[in-house]
Parts: C-alpha cells; structure tokens; sequence
C-alpha cells in the first residue's frame, strides 16, 4: 500500500514559524514533524510515500532525499499553483494502481493503519475516512455516521452546532480504491472535503468511517504545536526520542554542557551542544534544539527552542531572562531581564533587546529586532 502526504499547505496558522519553515518541518522534539508520521507509516508497513508539495518544497526534499535513511522511499510531486487536497491527489494519479492511504502532513496520531485497512477491505469501501473524537467540532470536518459506520452526511467546518449530534470528525487520514479519483477534475482546485467526499456520496458510493479513540492531535497552530511537544515528552504520543538518559526524565545529545547547580526538571529533551549555565533552570516539559545557550540563572519552563537560540544570563545589573510557556525559533537571542510568556511564538533570528515583556500569544516576525525596554505588558 503506498501513502500520498499531503503537504502543499503555506501553515497560515503557524505563522511565523512557517515563514522560512514548512508545516512538516517542523521541529517536534527535535525532528522534522513528518518524520514521526514517516516512522508511524513504517511501523505498519508502509514505505512508499508520495510527498505532494506545494509551499517551500526544497526544503523538504533536501532534507530527505530519497527517504532511504529514514526508513522509506520518496516520490516527490510539486504543484505550480495549489491544486487543493484531492486535486493534489488527482495530480499523482499515475503512481497510484492499488488501494492507497492519503494523510494530511499536520496531523500527529497512534492510529491503527493496519487495523483501519483491515475494516476498508472488510467493507469494500470506496473510501474510508478516519475519524477522531473533538471537544469543538468548529474547526474541522464533521462526519455523520449511519448503520454499520456508513457515512451519511459530512458538514466542513460548520459555523453554528445546531443540529450537530456528533463529535466525530474527519481525522484527515483516508484509504482509497484509484477509482474514486474519476470522479476528480484533473488541474482544477479541487478538495475532498467540499468536492470529492459529498460527491462520493452522491453517486451511492460505499464510503465508511473508521473511528478510534487513539492519540490524535491536528498540529496547525501554536498552541497544537507547543501541545504536540509536550505529549510526546509526556509519552501521551508514541515517538523515538533523540538523545540519551543523562538524569531522571532529562535526555540530551552529545556535547551539552550542563553547569553542576543548574535544575533540570523533567521532561526535558536537549539538543546536541547545548550549554546550560550556573543555576539555570529548565522545568519540563521543555525542548531545547542543538547548540541552545542557557546563560546563568536564566529560567526556561514549558518552552520549545528550536536550534542555536541564546537566552541571556544576568548582565549589567539585569536579572537573567525568564520563558514561560513560549515557542522560538532558530538563530534568535533573548536579552537579559526579558520575560517571554504564554502562548508568544518568536520567529527566526530575531532579537529581543533587554528588559521587553513579551506575553499573551504575541508573535514576532523573522530577522526582528526589538531594542531595549520596547514592549511591557
Ligand atoms: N499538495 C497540497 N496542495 N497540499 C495541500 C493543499 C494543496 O493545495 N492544501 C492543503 N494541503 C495540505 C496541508 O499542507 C495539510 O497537510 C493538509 O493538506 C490539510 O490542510 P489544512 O489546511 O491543515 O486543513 P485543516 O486542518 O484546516 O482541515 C483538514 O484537516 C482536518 C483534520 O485536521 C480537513 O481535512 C478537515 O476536514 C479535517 O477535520
Ligand atoms: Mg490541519
């Protein structure tokens, strides 16, 4: 069975962090987010994989080639203008003989792919949708299921909850017999959820739902980012960590440096390089990136750091800088006396002169400086 992953999407939600950074890139625990989905793939035997790109391609490809080091085999496709979710699939149509999976690049799950292909062919779907439990069905596709879990009704992103008796909803992973795809315009804009899937039903075809409670969780914006983190260190999501054991619930790569008096309360994974100074200290769940700087007395608490960023000790009378809560990206310097809180997202080499108050999901473009003292809260 091969895979076609969805990836074409700029990730408005994310911004910034995919300014310079495609959703599937990532870093979630310090690897590529589509590499844990390359590795859930494997797991069930699936390792041929068509990347459909779209938003910054090349850096996608150039980080996995042919896949044969991570365990699988990329084809990849890029379309000059987005083609939409079931165009994109329309577009590799031709690599597509047998039964296949299409998965939506975003989305972090335990889901039993064996399993839910063992019920499509039970059933002889054309299709067969998984489906995952949501406290707000608002931001995604609901699915209404009838007897023996054959689809009934689908409502995309509806606006209001009347009528609505379900919390099921489309958990963006599907399996698809080729033929479905006749029934695609080719080189249009063309989506399964409001194009492809109601047509589907239309014409009578036999389209089920697969639903499971397994761990689930759609990557798309900040707060399901930092969340996607902070399951995998918990153990709530199943993934391969980078690093080894260096204290209770504390991994690190080779070459940290990690000051005697420093406190490191797990969860807590470190990149390679990292140097934590006298008295700092990282309270889980927390992820650093390679060669991170931690300067003395400086405090980082349920943060993701992605790589080489610096976060100022003490200086010139200032007290050390303190993150809570925050996600920052590569190359970006934290001046001392900064408080960076909750839910804020600083992009790429920025910097953060010192004694600014960041807080309250406020977010900072690229290559940004902000002098000294620019912004309290
Ligand atoms: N190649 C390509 N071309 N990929 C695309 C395109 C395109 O034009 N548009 C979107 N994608 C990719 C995105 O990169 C992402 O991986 C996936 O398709 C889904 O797009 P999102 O933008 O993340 O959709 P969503 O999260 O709002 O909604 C979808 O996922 C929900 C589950 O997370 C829908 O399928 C909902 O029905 C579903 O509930
Ligand atoms: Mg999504």
């Amino acid at each position: 069975v091969k895979a076609v992953i969805l990836v074409g999407g700029e990730g408005t939600r994310l911004r910034p962090l995919t300014c310079h950074c495609p959703k599937p890139m990532q870093p979630m625990v310090n690897r590529p987010f589509i590499e844990h989905v390359f590795t859930h793939l494997a797991r069930h035997g699936v390792r041929d994989i068509i990347l459909s790109m779209c938003y910054l391609p090349a850096v996608i490809a150039e980080h996995f080639g042919d896949g044969r080091r991570f365990g699988v085999n990329l084809t990849y496709v890029c379309e000059d203008t987005p083609l939409g979710t079931a165009g994109a699939v329309k577009n590799v149509e031709q690599h597509l003989d047998d039964t296949f999976l299409v998965l939506n690049g975003d989305i972090l799950t335990d889901l039993d792919l064996t399993a839910m292909l063992a019920f499509h062919r039970q059933r002889r779907a054309a299709l067969t949708i998984a489906l995952t439990p949501v406290e707000d069905v608002r931001a995604y596709g609901l699915v209404e299921l009838g007897e023996r879990r054959r689809i009934r009704r689908f409502i995309e992103k509806p606006q209001s909850l009347e009528g609505i008796t379900t919390n099921l909803v489309n958990a963006g992973t599907y399996i698809l017999e080729p033929y479905t795809l006749r029934y695609a315009p080719a080189n249009e804009f063309y989506m399964f959820e409001r194009g492809l899937f109601p047509t589907l039903l239309e014409q009578g075809e036999p389209l089920f739902g697969y639903a499971s409670d397994a761990y689930w969780l759609d990557i798309g914006t900040p707060q399901k980012y930092q969340q996607g983190n902070f399951d995998i260190l918990a153990g709530a999501a199943q993934a391969t960590l980078p690093g080894t054991p260096v204290a209770d619930g504390v991994s690190a790569g080779a070459g940290c440096q990690i000051a005697p008096d420093a406190h490191l309360i797990g969860p807590v994974v470190l990149g390679e390089r990292c140097q934590i100074g006298a008295g700092a200290r990282i309270v889980g769940p927390a992820v650093l990136g390679d060669d991170c700087v931690i300067g003395p007395g400086a405090s980082v608490e349920r943060s993701v750091l992605w790589q080489r960023v610096q976060v100022s000790g003490s200086a010139d009378q200032l007290a050390p800088a303190a993150l809570q809560g925050c996600v920052v990206a590569n190359d970006t310097v934290i001046g001392a006396g900064c408080f960076i809180g909750e839910q804020v997202v600083i992009s790429n080499h920025c910097v953060v002169g010192a004694e600014n108050r960041l807080d309250r999901g406020l977010r900072l473009w690229p290559h940004r400086s902000l002098p000294p003292k620019t912004i309290t809260f």
